[in-house]
């Protein structure tokens, strides 16, 4: 028997998310490993949204916890995170929410992003009204042109401004770069340090102008490992992916040794065909940012093609169909986690082959109370 599979599967209503405990708790050792120290860690929740496992990585000695929305955030700050970054840079409704925050935290040590003077000038102007202050890092882009500014002038005289405006805090310098995705670890590795020498000398440069740069938050999955080989104190290394990981990064990423916690569990529905089999997997349940067709690795299937998936619907067509009948069970591990997740209210937890809890999702909604 798989050791991805549950004795007992009568309870589980599908489709249902499941995280295999085990596998979970190698995962995070596996990734404190490759940091060195879990002091070197700020893992990003957005993968599973969920409070059990930050009180494992707590426990594991993670302190510092990054975050992409507010209800993460929150997750975050209430299951007693007291040192949080939401990696995002704030407009709108989001600017009073960061003046609420960090009313309601006043013992956490709170920041947020920003790339542009309008970010930094709205947020100066909330927390000095409310009397209060905020970190801010300044969003730095090395290549994925998602958000954050190239470092050179501009980006120095963001970062003074964030240090002369009342209510803020520099907090350091942002670096995601989840463009960084070579497959090959060493044109990986080689890409990565062209930018990270250009963040150094920026990084530099401002701590000769007298400004305070006390973090550079760096990575994901497939990057933290090379800055983790960097001796330098101020890196935090930010992986978010790899505790659950997914069949998207087991297939890409061929050094990234994390085998998939977590799996779809689905039932046949309908057997449409002599080659087809229905399950109950449908876009409602499962990421579908991969294209059709893309969305599934299917461990115990593997000719299983998908031709069609509906809101509730998934068909395959597999030579094994013939094999299969209504209510029979696979088990899919997703393509993409991290929106997976979210589609879900809660995550069966299985260890040693039987499911012992569900851990609610607690963050996947857009906002809790803040
Ligand atoms: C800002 C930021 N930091 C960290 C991560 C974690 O990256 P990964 O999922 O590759 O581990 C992400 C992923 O989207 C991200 O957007």
């Amino acid at each position: 028997m798989s050791q991805f599979t549950v004795q007992d599967t009568s309870q589980i209503i599908t489709p249902g998310l499941l995280v295999f405990r085990e596998q979970l708790d190698e995962n995070l050792q596996h990734m404190i490993q490759i940091a060195g120290d879990a002091a070197r860690l700020r893992p990003h929740c957005k993968t599973h949204k969920t409070q059990q496992v930050v009180s494992l990585q707590l426990e594991h000695g993670i302190d510092k916890h990054k975050a992409a929305t507010f209800a993460e955030a929150e997750m975050l700050a209430e299951t007693g995170v007291k040192d949080i970054l939401l990696a995002y840079s704030l407009v709108g409704a989001n600017v009073p929410r960061a003046v609420k925050f960090v009313q309601q935290y006043p013992d956490i040590d709170f920041y947020v992003t920003a790339d542009h003077r309008v970010h930094i000038e709205t947020l100066s102007a909330a927390m000095s009204d409310a009397g209060t202050s905020i970190g801010v890092l300044l969003d730095i882009d090395t290549g994925q042109h998602r958000t954050g500014i190239v470092v050179g002038d501009e980006a120095a005289a963001l970062y003074q401004l964030i240090h002369d405006c009342e209510g803020l805090v520099p907090g350091g310098l942002h670096v995601y770069d989840g463009h960084q995705h070579q497959e090959s670890r060493d044109e990986r590795k080689a890409a990565i340090d062209i930018e990270w020498d250009k963040v150094i000398a920026f990084r530099d440069g401002l701590r000769d102008k007298g400004l305070d740069v006390s973090r550079i938050v760096a990575g994901g999955t497939a990057s933290f490992p090379v800055y983790a080989e960097k001796d330098d104190p101020s890196i935090e290394l930010s992986p978010g992916t790899c505790v659950y990981n997914d069949g998207g990064y087991s297939s890409r990423f061929p050094d990234m040794v994390f085998p998939s916690a977590v799996r779809l569990l689905t039932r046949v529905i309908s057997r449409p065909t002599s080659d087809r089999i229905t399950l109950d997997l449908g876009y409602k349940a499962a990421a579908s940012d991969p294209p059709a067709g893309h969305r599934f690795v299917f461990p115990d299937l593997p000719d299983a093609k998908e031709v069609l998936q509906n809101e509730e619907h998934l068909v395959l067509e597999t030579s094994q169909a013939e094999n299969f009948a209504p209510g029979d069970e696979v088990y899919a591990i997703p393509w993409h986690i991290c929106p997976t997740s979210a589609l879900h209210k809660q995550i069966y937890v299985v260890a040693d082959g039987e499911v012992v809890d569900a851990w609610p999702i607690a963050s996947r909604d857009r906002w809790l109370t803040i």
